[in-house]
């Protein structure tokens, strides 16, 4: 016994080195940590529990047979960050570059199922070429168990992807899966296929950075919905995060003890919004002034920047935070936009997180590339997604509420249970200045003296819809709040809906545009 006890550690410690030393030092001087490494960052110390560590492939050709490590180029179990339980992986990119195997998939589709039936997050650390090319349409299909895993415990238990290398393939698609993404500024990279594949195919010269890198997914694709500055910054965004997810769809997003006066009200807020209904001012004042102090942690904060999404606590309840931003082309809904808020409203959605929504939005984004890119199919979405939440909803208009966007952005017939404005909002079919072109062009063509006539037709309409009460007055609106008090108005409102119960109508699924 005591020799076999001798053998199993021998053999643990081999497993420890991945792929050996050097190319342990060569990831280091890469900038990236080992497998292991990033897993003692990411859990609570001494509590991860690890399987397989010991699991090999049993290929033998193109020269996989001196090729075998244990492990395979994935570290796999479970642990705690901040006391909660989660599943983990970690490709290790020192072994064949923590290329996917179906050893690999056995060890990840295993902690997946544990998590799946206990109901726990999962969190993948990825650093991988990819199918490992050497095991061809076997690779491919581990990875399409992979695949099929993620899409079953998609809105059953929260899935969190960390980029932490350069990943292509399987390695980008698994996570495009999962509901977030984080990417490590300046070490990871995202493609379905490298710069070199590219070059031949396409005969495009592009680096990994411009191609993939953090930047690219978190600014043009969306694909990423964070960046960190390293690794360290990843996990501690990971723990972040976490901190306002239930652990699965059966629970409660977890109640952090309150620390900040519910009834806090600023007075600046009464004076925010510039008289001038052409001015931008920053949403992100109204977003840090009404939720608790510090507690919103943007999401894709990068990306469509005309709106703003986020997790944010309410007298220490977590919420999700919509808005549209005035500082960015007026906070116009466009395709990318759209798509922005409608994928976050259905993740609330599914892991029980009320939706707060603030309304500044002159409208759907006219024009032929937004048109020809589909906004009527993008912008669709954002309804969908709405209409179909069934947790507690709050809108507030702050300022513009524009004719589709109105409607869209959680009005009363979303299903929204309460629906708020600021003395400030504006809710019409469109600006002053398009409603009198269309009314009264000929009456202007004929006119003496049109710019006088204009001049009052543009009063006239702005003192009928430049205010809410027209709205309040047809039950639009439920209720005409201070802008100072929108803090204790929401923290009231959900007080009283926590306990809301609704549902939809019996259906395998609907047809969300996408
Ligand atoms: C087997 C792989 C591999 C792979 C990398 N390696 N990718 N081995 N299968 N997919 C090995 C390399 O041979 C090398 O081994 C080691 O990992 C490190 O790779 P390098 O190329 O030296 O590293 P680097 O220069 O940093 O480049 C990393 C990389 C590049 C960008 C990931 O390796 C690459 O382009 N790999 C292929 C990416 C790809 O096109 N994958 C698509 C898979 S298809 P040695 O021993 O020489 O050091 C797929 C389908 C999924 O995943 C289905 C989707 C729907």
């Amino acid at each position: 016994m005591k020799d076999k006890l001798a053998e199993l550690r021998e053999m643990r410690a081999k497993a420890k080195l991945g792929g050996g030393q050097s190319r342990i030092d060569d990831q280091h001087a890469k900038g990236k940590l080992t497998a292991r490494e990033r897993l003692d960052l990411l859990l609570d110390s001494g509590t991860f529990q690890e399987l397989g560590r010991l699991a090999t492939h049993n290929q033998s050709d193109f020269g996989m047979a001196e090729k075998k490590f244990p492990g395979d180029g994935v570290v796999t179990g479970f642990g705690k960050i901040d006391g909660r339980r989660v599943a983990v992986y970690a490709q290790d990119f020192t072994i064949l570059g923590g290329s996917f195997s179906e050893v690999q998939s056995h060890k990840v589709c295993k902690i997946m199922e544990l998590a799946m039936e206990s109901g726990i997050p999962v969190i993948g650390l990825l650093d991988s070429g990819g199918a490992r090319i050497q095991e061809g349409v076997r690779s491919l299909a581990a990875y399409g168990e992979l695949f099929v895993r993620n899409v079953m415990a998609s809105g059953v238990i929260p899935q969190i992807s960390v980029q932490m290398g350069p990943c292509a393939g399987g390695a980008v698609y698994s996570p495009a899966l999962t509901d977030f993404i984080v990417m490590v500024r300046k070490t990871s990279y995202m493609f379905i296929t490298g710069p070199d594949v590219i070059r031949a195919v396409t005969g495009e010269q592009v680096d990994f950075d411009t191609l993939g890198g953090a930047a690219a997914h978190n600014v043009n694709s969306g694909v990423a919905h964070f960046a960190a500055d390293d690794e360290l910054a990843a996990c501690r965004l990971v723990k972040e995060l976490l901190a306002y997810l239930p652990q699965n769809n059966s629970e409660d997003p977890p109640r952090v003890t309150p620390y900040d006066d519910p009834a806090r009200q600023d007075a600046s807020l009464d004076h925010l919004v510039p008289e001038d209904s052409s001015q931008p001012y920053d949403m992100r004042q109204v977003i840090s002034s009404v939720f608790d102090r510090g507690s919103f942690l943007e999401v894709h904060a990068h990306y469509a920047r005309n709106a703003l999404v986020g997790l944010a606590r309410l007298d220490g309840f977590p919420v999700g935070v919509v808005a549209n931003q005035p500082m960015h082309l007026a906070g116009v809904l466009d395709i990318d936009s759209s798509d922005k808020i409608a994928r976050f409203v259905r993740f609330c959605d599914a892991f029980n997180l009320p939706i707060i929504t603030l309304v500044d939005t002159p409208g759907y984004m006219p024009g032929v590339a937004q048109e020809h890119g589909g906004i009527i199919r993008h912008g669709a979405k954002v309804i969908y997604a709405y209409c179909e939440a069934t947790v507690p909803k709050i809108s507030v208009v702050v300022r513009k509420a524009m004719g589709g966007a109105y409607i869209a952005m959680s009005s009363k017939q979303m299903r929204t249970d309460l629906a708020y404005a600021w003395p400030s909002a504006e809710i019409a079919v469109m600006g002053p200045e398009g409603a009198i072109n269309i009314l009264y062009r000929e009456e202007l063509r004929k006119s003496a003296d049109p710019a006088t006539r204009r001049r009052e037709l543009l009063q006239d309409y702005v003192d009928r819809f430049h205010n809410p009460y027209s709205a309040a007055d047809m039950g639009q609106i439920d209720e005409i709040i201070e802008p100072s008090s929108t803090r204790l108005r929401l923290i009231n409102a959900l007080e009283v809906l926590r306990s809301k119960v609704t549902s939809n109508p019996a259906k395998k699924h609907g047809v969300m545009p996408v």
